[in-house]
């Protein structure tokens, strides 16, 4: 589909992670609203049951037997005729409470009377029968009752699996005043419970506050939060694989086709100029001139050598990538190696007037590896160091151990590679395009990454330093070789 081209792709993840970032938000929204609810009537029926529990418990001393009492103060039934009842605010409203046991009876009484004359402005809510005990006997139990009552709802509380920052209110049961504690407003994350009796005293009602819910409603709806975070999680990894991987296909495509075209423009030269050379020897009869004949023939086969190595090199390459290259295994001095390399490399140090140094070591260091390719990766990496240096550069190479590993350090002080690039240079085919002389400077971006796959399969690894405008110093580090 030529309309799903890639640069659609980048806006497209953005978006469809933006929508269900705000679909999973609602999602939470609206699971936190009904979490609320449940959270809110759980902690109601934690008071509520706490209150019939510790009433029946302060009723049934001295009735233990009664199961009559047992049903009835225990039932659910009893809780909402109680809640009515402590509820009912009429004026001039006489009531009296009492609970006893007769020889063939369990007696509940609830007695309500409105005196006639309604001039006696009377407001006297509930008294319970105190079967003869002072006021001062009656306010101990109900502390006792209270105590009892705060403990149990604590303990539920407790159970719900996080701490909760909670308190009580205290009210006076006839006149609904404050007795202790601090009144709260009903805020959004507040909770305030009914007001509850624990006893049948009549004395004070209980009221639990919980100053914010939030972490309790947040803790319940973990798993949500959970399952839906690594979902967001999990999508927007993959689009980044995704993005990255097509990133990185777009790159190597490009620099695929820059190889191709790099290719065929070093293998075109050589073969023009052989073509020039071969002409001109029929067009202007050199034959009979053998001395300006054997010139043409060297241009042709140092032409020809040229073509050779390339297109050897890029087998090499291709050998290598598909795992088929056999390394002879030996033992030998890196140092030895290094010398003839930069022997060889004389006529192109000359030709640029640079300067390559060999730093020299006191000891021989020992590696076992394949000597033609360690030789190969270092002619690569001088041949980088001079190519991409201006003249009159100075080229560096020095050798060093440390853990049992050997370090072999290739310094120039040529234009350096950005950070950026400093990974990538080892890709296959890479190239950096916005180098100012790479116009000039011929090459197929195979080089460092045969550097980088020998230097592997001797079990070493290569690194980088770089700074633009400073130099590059490319390092090989190659396991020592050890005598058991
Ligand atoms: N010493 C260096 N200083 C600056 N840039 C470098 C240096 N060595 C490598 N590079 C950059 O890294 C790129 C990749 O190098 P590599 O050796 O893989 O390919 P090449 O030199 O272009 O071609 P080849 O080595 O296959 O002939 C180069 O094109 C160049 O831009
Ligand atoms: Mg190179």
């Amino acid at each position: 589909m030529k309309w799903l081209s890639s640069r659609y792709v980048f806006p497209l993840a953005i978006i469809t992670l933006i929508i269900s970032l705000c679909l999973q938000c609602a999602w939470i929204r609206q699971l936190y609203l009904a979490q609320k609810k449940s959270v809110t009537t759980v902690l109601e029926s934690i008071v509520s049951d706490a209150s019939r529990q510790i009433s029946y418990q302060s009723i049934v001393k001295g009735h233990e037997k009664s199961i009559r009492f047992q049903q009835f103060f225990l039932s659910p039934e009893w809780l909402v005729l109680r809640h009515a009842f402590d509820d009912l605010k009429v004026d001039n409203l006489r009531s009296r409470f009492h609970y006893g046991i007769t020889n063939d009876s369990s007696v509940v009484e609830m007695k309500m009377s409105f005196p006639n004359n309604p001039k006696k402005q009377i407001y006297q809510k509930s008294t319970a029968i105190t079967d003869g005990k002072s006021q001062r006997e009656v306010s101990l139990e109900d502390q006792r009752d209270l105590k009892v009552m705060d403990s149990l709802v604590n303990h539920r509380l407790y159970g719900l699996g996080v701490a909760i920052d909670r308190n009580y209110v205290l009210y006076d049961y006839s006149s609904g005043k404050l007795v202790k504690g601090k009144a709260v407003s009903k805020d959004a994350s507040a909770f305030v419970s009914g007001k509850y009796t624990y006893n049948l005293k009549f004395q004070n009602q209980y009221q639990l506050v919980v100053p914010s819910i939030t972490w309790l409603i947040i803790y319940q709806m973990r798993y949500y939060l959970i399952s839906s975070f690594l979902m967001l999680a999990l999508t927007a990894a993959a689009f980044y694989l995704l993005i990255r991987l097509m990133k990185n296909q777009q790159l190597y495509a490009q620099a695929r086709m820059s190889f191709t075209s790099n290719m065929t423009h070093e293998l075109q030269t050589p073969i023009s100029t052989i073509a020039v050379a071969l002409e001109s020897i029929s067009k202007y009869h050199l034959i009979d001139e053998p001395e300006k004949l054997q010139n043409y023939i060297n241009i042709s086969r140092h032409e020809l050598q040229r073509l050779q190595a390339m297109i050897e090199k890029v087998l090499k390459q291709e050998q290598m990538d598909l795992g088929k290259t056999n390394l002879q295994f030996t033992l030998f001095d890196i140092q030895s190696v290094l010398k003839q390399v930069i022997f060889s490399m004389d006529i192109q140090v000359r030709e640029k007037n640079s300067q390559l140094i060999l730093v020299p070591s006191d000891e021989p260091y020992f590696i076992k590896g394949d000597a033609m390719h360690i030789a190969n990766v270092c002619y690569n990496l001088i041949d980088n160091a001079l190519k991409y240096s201006p003249a009159h550069s100075k080229i560096e190479v020095s050798c060093s151990i440390a853990d049992g590993e050997l370090t072999i350090s290739f310094k120039d002080n040529g234009p350096g590679i950005k950070e950026i690039y400093q990974q990538q240079v080892f890709e296959r085919f890479f190239r950096i395009f916005s180098q100012d002389n790479i116009h000039n400077v011929k090459g197929s971006g195979l080089g460092l990454h045969y550097v980088k796959q020998v230097v592997e399969l001797h079990g070493g690894r290569v690194a980088l330093q770089s700074k633009i405008g400073k130099g590059s110093n490319f390092m090989i580090i190659l396991p020592l070789y050890e005598e058991n």
